[in-house]
């Protein structure tokens, strides 16, 4: 895994659209794989003024939302469908039709997890992903103990990230118990991947995907046996790392 340290967040989030921004150039019909949260608010930000001043195209794109809440409807401002609509979707020239987030509102939450896995399948597999890591070292929703080879499937959230997603629910009660995410299995098939990691709360849970033995308890440990995946990170993000990365 390649590991690109910046000296700020904003710098490391420039770095991780220029990427997408390259790729979609490279690939015009480019099927990309977005990740929610704090964490890449700041590169759809760029993508966006990437196409408003620079022309920057999603028309052939077509994107998968990473996760979604089981229970939540794209009309609720805390569901990852409203997520990724109002940082990047409403705001760039994508195809809404080729925008697709699992549906948190299916009556069979498993079928539909299939569903999302096939759809992928359908159009050719992720060419591009960009993730983000949980304090815990989640990606997606995928919780330690991660299965490797998983697919997408719905997941039971753990207590640290539920308290983590209080903030946006107003109690960590209020937070759904479950979502649908792409399962590891799914992220390792993508053909390049990007973690994007800024700020010290992450600097633990990067030395622990990057240094410490692949291993489930660290989902996003399972990054390392891809053979074109990028790690970007701030220099808080990279605090812990001591010069030092593992394969
Ligand atoms: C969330 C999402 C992940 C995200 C992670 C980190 O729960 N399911 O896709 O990468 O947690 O989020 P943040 O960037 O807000 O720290």
């Amino acid at each position: 895994m390649n590991v690109e340290t910046f000296p700020s967040a904003d710098a490391a989030a420039d770095r991780a659209a220029e990427l997408i921004a390259l790729g979609l150039q490279a690939s015009p019909r480019l099927v990309l794989g977005l990740a929610t949260g704090a964490t890449p608010a700041a590169v759809y930000k760029k993508l966006v003024e990437r196409h408003r001043k620079g022309g920057l195209s999603f028309a052939g794109a077509t994107a998968f939302g990473v996760d979604e809440y089981v229970g939540l409807p794209p009309s609720d401002r805390r569901s990852y469908a409203h997520y990724l609509s109002e940082h990047l979707y409403t705001h760039v020239d994508i195809d809404r039709s080729n925008a697709f987030v699992p549906d948190g509102m299916a009556a069979d939450a498993g079928a539909e997890a299939q569903r999302y896995e096939r759809l992928i399948a359908a159009k050719g597999g992720i060419g591009l992903l960009l993730l983000g890591i949980g304090l815990n070292g989640h990606i997606g929703f995928n919780e330690p103990p991660g299965d490797f080879t998983s697919r997408t499937h719905v997941a039971t959230l753990a207590t640290v990230s539920r308290r983590a997603h209080t903030q946006y629910f107003g109690g960590e009660s209020a937070v759904p118990a479950q979502a649908i995410t792409m399962g590891i299995g799914t992220i390792l098939a993508a053909r390049r991947i990007i973690l994007l990691a800024t700020g010290i709360a992450k600097a633990g849970p990067v030395r622990q995907a990057l240094l410490e033995p692949v291993s489930p308890a660290c989902p996003a440990s399972a990054l390392r046996s891809h053979g074109d995946s990028i790690c970007v990170l701030d220099e808080a993000a990279a605090s812990a790392l001591m010069g030092q990365t593992a394969g």
